[in-house]
């Protein structure tokens, strides 16, 4: 059978894509292959966000060179916002990739798709047995196929962001906010709802920026129709501006049930002077005030953000107030990044932070964050908690990973439960019983159906008495 492998790169908004090219990759009549070998379409989808997104994707462009000159028939696809900035080169530089599409031509990709089919050939009914048979539960963490991903489920509500921070490239290759109308959106979400999705999350580079361009609903609002689905079990969304952090959003974050208890809101820095270079439109203040009267209203949420050091021009007093900021925010997660010039953006045209200058500052904000991340998960040892099953952990199949509401990974041996379990009841109960800063480890107690239904238990993994 023809079949597809899709590799991601990068944000929410490229995983949700791929989630696109999967569906109509399917309706065309393809399977979605974990193995690239055994594929006929590869689909690279490409992040530009920071030099080495670049190039691995390049990395990984020369790697599938080398399965084209094996077997001619395969086509080779790059997609997303490398392929948006660098289309041209790439047409130079890599002459073996069969086609390249922007960020906003995954309509035309998914036709190519639908007219490809056709030169694929259907294999026999042997080969499709053997085919099954390789096809492994799980897949690669990147790539799409895995029998646990349905539950998961992306609903892009706007596309672009018009904010142009100087550092980011996200507006010039994916251009400004285009939102798209709330009817959509809820026809999407009641449709992942319908297939078993358990979790979904509204994505778009600036989701409390939303607008519906018919009407007059904003975030909140959405927020407010999309809880009120019926069946939905889990709703969370990704990624917020400090900016666009209203109190009425504060105050709906509170009334809703349904909202996982986590908040993703990037600073980006600690220091005024560096926000502003940034352009980032608020100050440390306004920042913690946000979040200050969030946590009146919210006080069980966590807060997870994104920080940047070595930003030109920042200082080691700079530095030390990003320090300063990450030690009171208490942020139960941070994604951080050494500053990575991007062409075509301003701050790429400024003098530069030595790069060792960078990657310490990095390491010592590290600590701080990991040191805050443990004091956290410390406190949820001895809890029960409920997480949405990922499926066997990756440095260890005999474990299960999870992801708790509040986005911690938790990892927990599998007392033998079989996937096709897994997949019907796949809320995790599990007493925590160890802290680390990666996230918790635990104990299976019993699996259920829906977040808020009844667990069944499960027997503890048996202890192998004559191997001890
Ligand atoms: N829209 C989001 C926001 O409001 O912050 C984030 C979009 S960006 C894809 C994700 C994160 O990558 C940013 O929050 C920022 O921390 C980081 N980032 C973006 N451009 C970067 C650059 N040039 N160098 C280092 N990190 C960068
Ligand atoms: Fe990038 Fe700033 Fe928009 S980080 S995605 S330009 S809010």
């Amino acid at each position: 059978m023809a079949s597809v492998y899709i590799e991601t790169f990068g944000c929410q908004m490229n995983e949700a894509d791929s989630r696109y090219i999967a569906e109509r990759a399917v309706a065309a009549g393809y399977e979605i292959e974990s193995d690239p070998t055994l594929a006929s379409v590869v689909v690279l989808n490409t992040c530009t966000v920071r030099d080495n997104a670049e190039r691995r994707a390049y990395g990984r462009m020369a790697h599938f060179k080398a399965l084209k000159v094996a077997d001619p028939s395969l086509k080779l696809v790059v997609c997303g916002c490398l392929a948006e900035q660098d289309r041209d080169r790439m047409q130079t530089t890599a002459p073996y990739v069969d086609a390249v599409f922007g960020t906003s031509e995954l309509i035309r990709l998914g036709d190519a798709l639908a007219e490809w089919r056709s030169a694929f050939e259907d294999p026999t009914d042997e080969a499709s047995e053997l085919r099954a048979l390789v096809q492994p539960l799980g897949g690669a963490a990147d790539c799409i196929t895995d029998s646990f991903s349905h539950l998961r489920s992306f609903v892009t509500v706007q596309r672009g962001c018009s904010y142009y921070c100087t550092f980011c490239i996200v507006p010039h290759v994916r251009g400004r906010f285009d939102h798209r109308p709330i009817g959509e959106i809820l026809a999407e979400a009641r449709r992942a709802v319908a297939a078993g999705t358990r979790e979904l999350t509204l994505v778009g580079q600036t989701v409390n920026a939303y607008r519906d361009p018919a009407g007059a609903a904003d975030f909140a609002d959405l927020l407010e129709a999309v809880a009120a689905l019926e069946g939905l079990e889990r709703l969370t969304f990704l990624t917020s501006h400090p900016k666009d952090f209203t109190p009425k959003l504060a105050q709906t974050l509170a009334r809703l049930p349904a909202l996982n208890p986590r908040l993703h809101l990037p600073v980006q820095s600690g220091s005024n002077p560096i926000l502003r270079r940034m352009n980032r439109k608020y100050t440390v203040e306004q920042y913690e005030e946000k979040i200050t009267f969030f946590r009146e209203h919210c006080p069980a949420w966590v807060v997870t953000t994104d920080l940047i050091v070595g930003f030109p021009g920042e200082s080691e007093a700079d530095f030390e107030a990003t320090l300063a900021l990450a030690q009171r925010m208490r942020f139960a997660q941070a994604f951080m990044f050494v500053y990575s010039p991007r062409r075509g953006t301003p701050a790429a045209l400024w003098e530069q932070i030595p790069a060792e200058v960078g990657s310490e500052r990095l390491r010592r904000l590290a600590d701080v964050v990991n040191a805050g991340m443990r004091r956290i998960h410390d406190t949820r040892v001895g809890t029960t908690v409920r997480a949405l099953v990922q499926g066997p952990s990756r440095k260890d199949p005999s474990k299960l990973a999870a992801k708790t509401l509040e986005n911690i990974t938790l990892v927990v041996p599998n007392p033998g439960i079989e996937p096709s379990r897994l997949i019907a009841q796949p809320w995790l109960e599990a007493r925590v019983d160890g802290a680390h800063v990666w996230g918790l480890t635990g104990m299976l107690l019993g699996v259920a159906e829906h977040f808020d239904g009844p667990s069944e238990p499960v027997a503890p993994p048996t202890l192998d008495l004559i191997a001890i």
